[in-house]
């Protein structure tokens, strides 16, 4: 395996945790790269389920060890609260995590900041997760940050802590008119939670860099999607992180040239939580049927998600863009009994000219009509599915049909939830 890198090639909730957990029974380490407890991970093992925010998703394989990486930003209190549950299921949590020294923390006044700014802009809100999420990386790149490191030196954090009180509070009262925050409470809650993620806290660069001369197999688990990257994202409504396959050497220290092998996660159909432009969302009555056959509702906050129909415009530009080598599709199962399935194949911009490729701007996204192809549907379950020779024609067709139009090989489509309905297509092991 070496290196390989699973991404999420659409507007996140592809079902990225997994693949990871698939290809984490071979992985020697498991790395969480961007994001942060914005992201909802739900992992099937042995029977049970569970959901992970900030924890790779390995972290249910002995043999693997799990990095969160300076890339993301970390909530102490969700971290803390997943290895309390992880541990009481039976799971072991203890070396097999390491939590970089260089990440930054997510502090109190970026969850109020996060709320505050929805709630002021209204009807114009982003639809954030509120998990601090923008607020934190806003730090980091303004250098008000903290780090987990920060922690370990009760002076300097104190410093730190003062220096982003005074200007937060400018910010959190005079201009959102909200509670003040107190020094104290906060340097008390964060010097205790220093105590208890100390057993977890190392220099995660070193480690991942001899991990990769030592040739060891390491997993990089994104999260979020393509299509929210803040860069190549439908900006601004995108995430704060490079969930791209750029973010790996940015958010681990591993060299660029080291990433092997880049597998992209995509729905057959898509979908979209929060605000923003989504040119094949359908939401009429084919939108709602894909929701409830496909249970498209948040892991994290329980929204309803958005649902609409396969944007390959969308999908070529994530795979040309990560430099995509495989493609795993998702969730065919759901598609059964439309009797039609469409496909984007291109937009048609308002002046009538047909683009194939991603406009920059959300307003020009906004603006764009989808131009689709509509392929016969099939009527065959097809969750007993193993080999691609148990599927209907109508599906390899539509399979064929989408892989040529995004311009990567599938090499797995999932007909289920659960780990062994997996169709392995092209001759994929
Ligand atoms: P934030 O990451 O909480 O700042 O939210 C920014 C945008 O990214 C919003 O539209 C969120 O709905 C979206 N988003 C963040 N995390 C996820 C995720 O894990 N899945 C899907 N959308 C997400």
């Amino acid at each position: 395996m070496a290196t390989t890198c699973v991404l999420g090639a659409q507007w996140g909730d592809e079902g990225k945790a997994r693949v990871v957990d698939l290809l984490a029974d071979t992985a020697d380490i498991v790395v969480r790269y961007q994001g942060g407890g914005n992201a909802g991970h739900t992992v099937v093992f042995e029977g049970q389920t569970y959901r992970l925010h900030l924890i790779p998703s390995g972290i249910l394989r002995p043999h693997a060890t799990c990095v969160v990486a300076h890339g993301v930003v970390v909530d102490c209190g969700t971290l803390l609260g997943e290895v309390d549950e992880l541990r009481k299921r039976g799971v072991e949590v203890g070396a097999n995590l390491v939590i970089s020294d260089r990440a930054h923390v997510v502090m109190p006044w970026h969850k109020r900041l996060d709320v505050k700014r929805e709630e002021m802009a209204g009807s114009r809100a982003h639809g954030t997760t509120g998990r601090g999420i923008g607020p934190c990386y806003a730090d980091k790149v303004s250098y008000r940050g903290i780090r987990v490191g920060d922690l370990y030196d009760e002076e300097w954090f104190a410093e730190r802590l003062r220096m982003n009180i005074e200007e937060k509070n400018r910010l959190l009262v005079d201009a959102y008119g909200g509670e003040p925050l107190e020094f104290e409470p906060i340097r008390d809650e964060y010097m205790r939670y220093a105590e208890l993620i100390k057993p977890f806290v190392g220099d995660a660069v070193t480690l991942l860099l001899d991990a990769v001369d030592a040739g060891k197999n390491i997993l990089f688990e994104g999260a979020q999607g393509v299509l929210l990257d803040v860069d190549l994202g439908s900006y601004p409504y995108v995430t704060g992180s490079n969930s791209c396959a750029l973010g790996v050497p940015s958010g681990t220290g591993v060299p660029p040239r080291s990433l092997d092998r880049v597998i992209g996660v995509a729905k057959v159909y898509m979908t979209r939580v929060g605000t923003g432009p989504f040119p094949t969302e359908d939401e009429g009555e084919g939108g709602q049927r894909l929701r409830d056959a496909g249970h498209e509702y948040g892991t994290t906050t329980g929204r309803p998600r958005r649902c609409g129909w396969f944007d390959a415009v969308a999908m070529r530009y994530s795979v040309r863009s990560n430099g995509i080598d495989e493609v795993v599709l998702v969730k065919l199962d759901v598609l059964r009994g439309f009797p039609t399935i469409k496909v984007c194949t291109a937009y048609e911009s308002p002046d009538g000219q047909r683009l194939d490729r991603m406009p920059a701007t959300a307003s020009e996204l906004n603006r764009v009509v989808p131009v689709y192809e509509e392929l016969p549907g099939f009527e065959e379950d097809v969750t007993g599915a193993r080999v691609p020779a148990d599927l209907p024609q109508n599906a390899l067709d539509l399979l064929a049909f989408i892989e040529q139009q995004m311009g990567a090989p599938i090499s797995q489509v999932s007909v289920g939830p659960s780990r062994e309905q997996i169709v392995r297509m092209n001759g994929a092991s």
